[in-house]
């Protein structure tokens, strides 16, 4: 069988680990040319070397997203390697969780920064150059080809959950956005979903205790979940655990390839049946 996204040039943010990663790693092994971007450099670098190791043509860009100056930075480093990107994966992010009452502003405001404000501005950055390109190809009379945004969402947008009205505020905030620029962008032949994961094993959902953070500024912020919320996923998941990463990437895989060729404006849950 054919690659499913042989020619293709995929963009991923967040790409150095967790979800990320194993999404770049599914694309690479479907013919994906990857623009591979994180915060965090040294990750970022060994998670594209194993890539390049096995064959892939990856490049890769450090630095934070909520930067207005990093969508425009993105897609000329994109542009100049590989073209106009067919694909965008909105997928960096990280928790900054505390019960309502006691949320500080500036937990509300990097949480919406990175979840929303940052995915605003690459779409129309890096999707507005897809929507020029297909404006172009449309006035060539050649068909635009397929062209995806996947933006990474949660049951905590779609559902609400205790301490992150910050995170669920974003993760809603992004759903809106997705079906939106869906609908005005359907013309174009560009694609966008939503994927809402639940629990998914990475460093933000395992134990509090493993003492995982994210370095914001001169802000150390926490990662993960009590031991005791870990417990009662077996009861809360029709599966009874959580997913592992490769399980998400191939959400995220079937919403950017062909196999999702009529498939736009969607949620797609991706939660052990919750
Ligand atoms: N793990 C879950 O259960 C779960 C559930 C629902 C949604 N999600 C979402 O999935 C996405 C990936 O999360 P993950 O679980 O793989 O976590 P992760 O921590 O393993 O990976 C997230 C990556 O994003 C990067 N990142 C964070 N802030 C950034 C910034 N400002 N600029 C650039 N890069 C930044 C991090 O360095 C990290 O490499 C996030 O949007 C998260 O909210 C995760």
């Amino acid at each position: 069988m054919d690659k499913m996204l042989a020619g293709k040039t995929a963009i991923i943010t967040g790409a150095a680990r967790g979800i990320g990663a194993a999404t770049a790693t599914l694309f690479a092994r479907e013919g994906a040319r990857l623009v591979l971007t994180d915060l965090d450099q040294q990750p970022l670098a060994e998670t594209a070397s194993a890539l390049s190791a096995a064959g892939a043509e990856v490049i890769t860009l450090a630095g934070d997203v909520t930067d207005p100056d990093f969508p425009r930075t993105t897609l000329e480093l994109a542009e100049k390697a590989f073209g106009t990107p067919d694909i965008l994966v909105n997928n960096a992010g990280f928790t900054w969780d505390a019960i309502f009452h006691k949320m500080e502003q500036k937990q509300w405001d990097a949480i919406l920064a990175v979840h929303l404000t940052a995915v605003f501005r690459m779409m129309q950055t890096i999707g507005g150059a897809m929507r020029e390109k297909a404006k172009l190809e449309t006035e060539e009379n050649t068909p635009p080809p397929a062209r995806k945004i996947v933006n990474i969402s949660s049951i905590s947008g779609t559902d609400g959950n205790p301490g992150q009205a910050n995170y669920s505020a974003a993760k809603a905030g992004v759903i809106g956005l997705t079906k939106t620029v869906a609908k005005e962008w359907g013309r174009f032949n560009i694609y966008v979903n939503a994927v809402a994961f639940g629990w998914i094993d990475t460093r933000l959902t395992r134990d509090r205790a493993q003492n995982e953070s994210v370095q914001l500024g001169d802000e150390k912020i926490s990662l993960g979940i009590p031991q005791e919320m870990l417990q009662m996923a077996k009861y809360v998941i029709a599966l009874g655990r959580a997913g592992n990463v490769d399980e998400a990437a191939g959400a995220i895989l079937f919403l950017a390839s062909p196999l999702s060729n009529y498939v736009s404006a969607q949620t797609l849950l991706v939660d052990g049946g919750r």
